[in-house]
C-alpha cells in the first residue's frame, strides 16, 4: 500500500525541500496530480473557478463536500486538505468543530484550511486539540473580500504587515500544521517564515516561503487573465479551444464521424 503525506510529514518538512502543493477540484485532475504534488487543496476557489461566482462567499458545505469526495476517490499519495468555506468556522468553535468533522468524515480528507482572521487561533486551537489537524491562511483572505475592497495583495502598510505577522504567530502557537500565505511582498513572507516553525506556504508570496500553492486552473491556463503571480505552464484554454473548433469543422463538412467511428451490424 501508498503511505499518504500526513500532517506531521509536512511539518517535518520545514528548511528542507520546498512543498509542492496545488489545488484539485476533480477526479481525473486529482488522480494527475496525486503523482506529483505533496499535498492537494480542495480549495474554496473552486466556486470561482469551477462554478462561476464572483468570490468564494457563496461556497457551501455541500459543494465542498462533493468535491473533496472526487478529490479523494483519486488520491493515493497526496495529502489532501479541504477549505472551509465561509461562514462555517467564524462563529463559536463548537459549531466549527462540527463543521470541520463532517467535512472530514464525509470526505475522507486528511486536513481543513481555515482563512486566519484574527478571532479565528482561539478556533484553531479548539480543532487540533480534538484531532483536526488545520491549515492557516495569512495575507490577502478571499473570504474577507468584501471587507477588504477585493483581491489586492496585503502588507502595503507597517501598521498591517505587523497584524498579518501577528495572525500568522497566532495560527502557528493555535497548532496550526502549515500556514498558507498569500499575496504579501518577499520581505513579509520571509519575516512570517523565520517567526514560525512550521512550514509557510506561498501563493503571491515569492520564494521566501517553505513551499508553493497555486490555482490547478490558473497555471494550466485555462482563463485568459491571469493574475502576476502565476506562472503559467500550460494552455489549456488554447488546446481546448483549438480542439473544439475543429470538432465543429468536421461535424459540419460531416468528417465526424468517421469509419472508424461507427459500429456496423454483424452481416446476415
Ligand atoms: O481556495 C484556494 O484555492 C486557496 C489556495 C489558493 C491557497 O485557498
Ligand atoms: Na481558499
Amino acid at each position: 500500500t501508498i503511505r499518504r503525506v500526513s500532517a506531521p510529514d509536512i511539518t517535518a518538512r520545514k528548511g528542507a525541500t520546498p512543498i509542492v502543493c496545488l489545488t484539485a477540484y476533480t477526479a481525473p485532475v486529482a488522480e494527475i496530480l496525486d503523482e506529483h504534488c505533496d499535498i492537494m487543496l480542495v480549495g474554496d476557489s473552486v466556486g470561482m473557478v469551477v462554478h462561476g461566482l464572483p468570490n468564494t462567499v457563496g461556497v457551501t458545505m455541500e459543494m465542498m463536500i462533493l468535491h473533496g469526495q472526487a478529490v479523494m476517490r483519486a488520491a493515493k499519495r497526496a495529502m489532501v486538505a479541504i477549505d472551509m468555506p465561509f461562514g462555517s468556522y467564524e462563529g463559536a468553535p463548537e459549531e466549527a468543530y462540527a463543521n470541520a468533522a463532517r467535512l472530514m468524515k464525509e470526505t475522507g480528507a486528511q486536513a481543513v484550511k481555515v482563512e486566519s482572521g484574527p478571532t479565528v487561533a482561539a478556533t484553531i486551537e479548539y480543532l487540533v486539540k480534538r484531532g483536526i489537524p488545520v491549515m492557516g491562511h495569512v495575507g490577502l483572505r478571499p473570504q474577507a473580500t468584501l471587507i477588504d475592497g477585493g483581491f489586492k495583495a496585503k502588507g502595503k502598510s507597517a501598521e498591517e504587515r505587523a497584524r498579518i505577522l501577528e495572525e500568522a504567530k497566532a495560527t502557528a502557537a493555535a497548532g496550526a500544521f502549515s500556514i498558507v500565505v498569500e499575496g504579501v511582498a518577499e520581505g513579509l513572507a520571509r519575516e512570517i517564515t523565520q517567526a514560525v516553525t512550521v512550514p509557510t506556504i506561498g501563493i503571491g508570496a515569492s520564494a521566501g516561503c517553505d513551499g508553493q500553492v497555486l490555482v490547478v486552473d490558473d497555471m494550466l491556463g485555462l482563463f485568459d487573465w491571469t493574475p502576476k503571480f502565476v506562472r503559467r505552464y500550460g494552455d489549456l484554454r488554447g488546446e481546448i479551444s483549438k480542439a473544439v473548433a475543429a470538432y465543429a469543422d468536421d461535424v459540419r463538412a460531416r468528417r465526424f464521424p468517421g469509419p472508424a467511428e461507427i459500429y456496423y451490424a454483424k452481416a446476415g
